[in-house]
């Protein structure tokens, strides 16, 4: 069942040995503790929550993965969320949750009660089931004398609908030390069926006392926080000084969010079982055990998405009526190593090796499957990576990215070629990663500019990694000369508004002038359409 027993049986041995990373065998059995006790006596006690006496709802809440009868609700309970147990003592907490049809709760739809584990670190994911199609409902969370803010979601459109529209913002690479949250604020006021986070939610990397680029001066963050994530606790602390930030709890408390990850959440770079500087496998899957655990407890995720050690299924699909499929990948988990070392390489036989993967088999199989039923108009498959072919120069000794799909050329082909065969309508990819704006036409063969153009790619620029940028990044130039198929491009921070209509698509290149700063002003840098029926990108 498990893919790992042997590294694992390894690890279990290590530990016994040698006190390695900074994991201790607590840290490792909490990592991989999937199940919770059995009711009774193995359980902890119940907290009386009439003795929380701050809020503890101070990381807000969300929802995601919206089906047409169903969503899931999300909240942690923390009251001191900088601390290393969130002022929570080890044990269960009762926590009562509504959902509406209004904001002011008089139209009540559903409710409960659920318990907050301290296994799960008082995480709590409500799946609700009963609901309407497309509609947006209302939801909050309470526990003794405390209420969580008032969220907003939405459930999907029924599988066999006509729905005419479906408005989503892309995002993707939120490192807290790189800036504010600007384009968060203004992502909250837009008027969206969901949102789809593309990875790299959270860093592992220091944050220092000052929150790096924000450059605190009313706080002083904690020097646990100046260090790189690596154990379990080290990433659940991680995740609630990411959800701390009031701009980012105002976009998860306005729409739903579908998230997958990137290498960050883990570590920098990683590719399957292999981590950045090639540690003992034992050690980094421990290591992504412990990341993985932590990005379920703080993701509006399903069950079926709970990890198992570290093994996490996050691809899946989800349907909006006969508008659009989206086909959510994991192209870290399952990925071949990189090719020369990774970074950006000539392309050659080690890279174009025909057995590479970016997904692995059985995800490829579900993929290319999943296609052959797709009745949907606009076929989505939001996912990590620069998708399309990208020369770093105009001349002949270009190099390619080894991180991106171009160090994986053999998938690509056979995911291109998988959709024509199953015959996909308007396959659009979606990504972040690069921390710039791209919009691509992504071509039956690159190298050959008049090929036909067989599907869009946007790739999201960065919510605040890399600060501020600028709109013409300096190789700007020598890159939109080097690929012709490359529409648009650019180097500020924000996000991308994609509206998915029944005739033609258009993406709203959102981009926000500082985040060094809190006050960022917003602008539209440009927009593009796609018919159906013709792909690729036109000027709005
Ligand atoms: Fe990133």
């Amino acid at each position: 069942m498990n893919s790992h027993q042997p590294e694992l049986r390894a690890a279990v041995r290590r530990l016994g040995r040698r006190h390695f990373l900074t994991l201790t065998a607590a840290a490792a059995a909490l990592a991989f503790a999937t199940e919770l006790p059995a009711a009774g006596a193995a359980s902890v006690p119940e907290l009386d929550a009439r003795k929380i006496t701050e809020n503890p709802f101070t990381l807000g809440l969300a929802s995601g993965d919206p089906l047409p009868d169903s969503v899931v609700l999300w909240t942690r309970l923390a009251p001191r969320p900088l601390e290393p147990d969130s002022g929570l003592p080890e044990k269960r907490v009762v926590v009562t949750w509504e959902l509406a049809h209004d904001e002011m709760f008089l139209r009540p739809v559903r409710g409960g009660t659920v318990t907050a584990h301290p296994e799960f670190d008082h995480t709590l994911h409500v799946e609700v089931p009963g609901l309407d199609p497309d509609r947006p409902y209302y939801y909050r969370f309470r526990t003794g004398a405390w209420a969580s803010p008032t969220g907003r979601t939405r459930t999907a459109p029924a599988a066999d609908t006509a729905k005419s529209q479906l408005k989503l913002a892309a995002v993707a690479c939120q490192a807290y030390h790189h800036g504010y949250y600007t384009p968060y604020r203004h992502l909250a006021g837009e008027d969206l069926d969901l949102v789809v986070h593309l990875g790299d939610y959270l860093y592992e990397y220091a944050v220092d006392s000052a929150g790096g680029a924000r450059g605190y001066t009313d706080r002083l963050l904690p020097a646990h926080f100046d260090r790189e994530a690596m154990t379990l606790a080290d990433y659940r602390l991680r995740y609630a000084l990411y959800k701390s930030d009031p701009d980012l709890a105002a976009a998860h408390a306005a729409h739903p969010f579908v998230v997958t990850w990137d290498d960050h959440e883990t570590e920098n770079n990683y590719a399957g079982g292999r981590s950045e500087n090639n540690d003992p496998p034992e050690e980094f899957l421990l290591r992504r055990a412990g990341a993985y655990r932590a990005y379920w407890e703080n993701q509006p995720l399903r069950a079926p998405q709970r990890p198992r050690g570290p093994d996490m299924r996050l691809y899946r699909r989800l349907t909006f009526g006969r508008l659009a499929q989206f086909d959510i990948l994991d192209t870290r988990q399952y990925r071949s190593e990189r090719a020369y070392g990774g970074g950006w390489h000539k392309s050659g036989p080690e890279s174009e090796a025909a057995s590479r993967t970016m997904t692995g088999e059985t995800q490829e199989r579900w993929l290319l499957d999943g296609w052959k039923g797709s009745g949907a108009t606009w076929n989505v498959v939001p996912q990590q990576v620069t998708f399309a072919r990208r020369r770093d120069v105009p001349t002949a000794d270009f190099k390619l990215s080894m991180d991106a799909w171009d160090g994986y050329p053999a998938a690509r082909k056979r995911f291109l070629d998988g959709a024509e065969a199953a015959g996909v309508q308007n396959l659009m990819v979606l990504d972040g990663d690069a921390h710039v704006g791209y919009g691509f036409d992504l071509k039956k063969d690159f190298d050959d500019p008049d090929s036909r153009t067989v599907a869009t790619e946007i790739s999201t620029t960065s919510v605040s990694s890399g600060k501020d940028g600028a709109d013409k990044p300096a190789n700007f130039d020598s890159l939109v000369q080097a690929n012709p198929h490359l529409k648009f491009y650019n180097g500020r921070r924000g996000y991308t508004v994609i509206t998915l209509g029944t005739d033609r698509a258009r993406a709203d290149f959102r981009t926000v002038s500082e985040v060094t700063r809190p006050g960022g002003t917003l602008t539209t840098a440009a927009s593009f359409v796609t018919e159906a029926g013709r792909p690729g990108l036109i000027p709005a």
